[in-house]
């Protein structure tokens, strides 16, 4: 072998060493803002974050360069700064994008107008949606704020009708996302929507983790979750005290996973309302593991309106905590608003099997702590308690009822439970 022959092979290997180094070893080296298409700062797109300016186009040209793909090929970064505060009105990020991903991460405070006057173009029905977007990630130590407390003092004879040609809003939901592939949303904290605080719709593949969800107790409808029509949610490592249902799981939806959630005050974690005027609505395979409900009403619910048809099945509830909380384990398979008027026995229902509820203990706040209230004829079916400790307050006082419960399996459940069936 020639001398030069040892060089060259010598330079080429350093070459493949450093050729694979780049592509797998070491991390791309940091670059400068400017002429960054993966980094995008509010700022650099005119945000002012004075709490008082509008915000919203310098979020939606922020958006739209991150929607439209960055140079490196990679998912871009929309980056909103800690210490300042952003207005926003009602706006809309729409997909579909170019970017394989994008993600925001949220370290500032978002808000929203705080005058009903202020708020016009709502036809989400929200003030932020996401939609049509594929690969979204939320992240960072910031705060979604919806100032709902205008909203919640008016009630909704004051707020509607409006002519259809004016774009005022009614009363919104903070977040929408709908049609969203693979979402993560972790970190952030809600407060104070006017109406539900995250809604899911069309959605599959979400991961909602580390979220502090807060309104008053008294303020009217505001969910922490509401999921429809969407699959494959997992909902982990929250704190959820609004007014309304910590989480509700409406119909179309599968696959939903809770785990370690805190809920109350509140309404608990409700499947339903399902069957509303005749709808045909389905869920299954719900599994909330791990949860706790305090000064909550309501704990692990499941209700449905008679007339309607479809069907929950698959549902467990298991190590769930209860402290304060009014019917703890509830069924109402003929569930009835009272505002509403299509409350009639009907022929039809949604049907309701597959039930665990496991190792359920705590103080119920009503001595019903367990209710369990199907409909006549169909009834529900396959309901297994088990491991299940519910003292009233003052002591012993607290019972169960059972209507129309088929194939039940009751083990070890205080207060008993004896089913009347007809
Ligand atoms: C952001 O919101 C939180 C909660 O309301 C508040 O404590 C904080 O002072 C706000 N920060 C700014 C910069 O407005």
């Amino acid at each position: 072998m020639t001398m030069a022959r040892h060089v060259s092979g010598f330079l080429a290997g350093i070459m493949i060493l450093c050729v694979a180094s780049t592509a797998f070893g070491s991390p791309r080296p940091l670059r400068s803002n400017e002429d960054d298409t993966s980094f995008l700062n509010v700022f650099d797109y005119g945000a002012k974050g004075d709490g008082q300016s509008d915000d919203s186009g310098a979020f939606l040209k922020a958006w739209e360069a991150a929607c439209n793909g960055d140079k490196a090929g990679q998912g871009p970064t929309i980056f909103v700064p800690y210490g300042k505060s952003f207005l926003l009105r009602p706006l809309q990020f729409q997909g579909p994008c170019k970017s394989e991903s994008i993600q925001f991460q949220i370290w500032g405070n978002i808000t929203a107008p705080a005058k009903i006057e202020e708020w016009h173009n709502c036809e989400s029905g929200s003030w932020i949606l996401f939609s049509e977007i594929t690969n979204l990630k939320l992240t960072g130590k910031g705060y979604f704020d919806g100032r709902g407390q205008a909203w919640w003092s008016k009630d909704e004879s004051q707020l509607l009708p409006h002519d259809d040609d004016d774009d005022s809003c009614d009363r919104p939901k903070a977040l929408t996302f709908l049609k969203i592939v693979n979402l993560e949303l972790s970190g952030p904290t809600h407060l104070n929507s006017p109406r539900a605080h995250i809604r899911l719709e069309d959605s599959t593949s979400v991961k909602l983790t580390d979220l502090l969800i807060q309104a008053p107790e008294d303020s009217p409808n505001t969910d922490g979750i509401a999921i429809g029509a969407s699959s494959h949610i997992e909902i982990r490592d929250c704190t959820i005290e609004t007014g309304d249902d910590c989480i509700a799981i409406k119909g179309g939806t599968s696959n939903i996973e809770v785990t370690n959630v805190k809920c109350g005050p509140g309404h608990g974690i409700s499947v339903g309302s399902l069957g509303y005027e005749g709808a045909h609505e389905t869920v299954e395979e719900v599994y909330v593991r791990n949860c706790e409900f305090k000064s909550s009403d309501n704990g692990a619910r499941i209700k449905t309106w008679e007339g309607g048809s479809g069907y929950v099945r698959g549902i467990l509830f298991e190590n769930i905590k209860v402290s304060d909380t009014k019917r703890p384990i509830i069924i109402d398979q003929s569930y009835c608003d009272d505002q509403k008027s299509s409350c009639k026995v009907a022929s039809s229902v949604v049907t309701i099997s597959d039930v665990t509820y496991r190792h359920v203990r705590g103080i119920s706040k009503s001595d019903l702590a367990i209710d369990l209230s199907c409909a006549a004829g169909t009834g529900c079916t396959n309901i297994v308690l088990d491991d299940i400790d519910l003292s009233s307050e003052d002591g012993e006082k607290s019972y169960a009822e059972c209507k129309n419960v088929f194939q039940a399996s009751f083990t070890s459940v205080n207060p008993p439970v004896s089913c009347q069936n007809s």
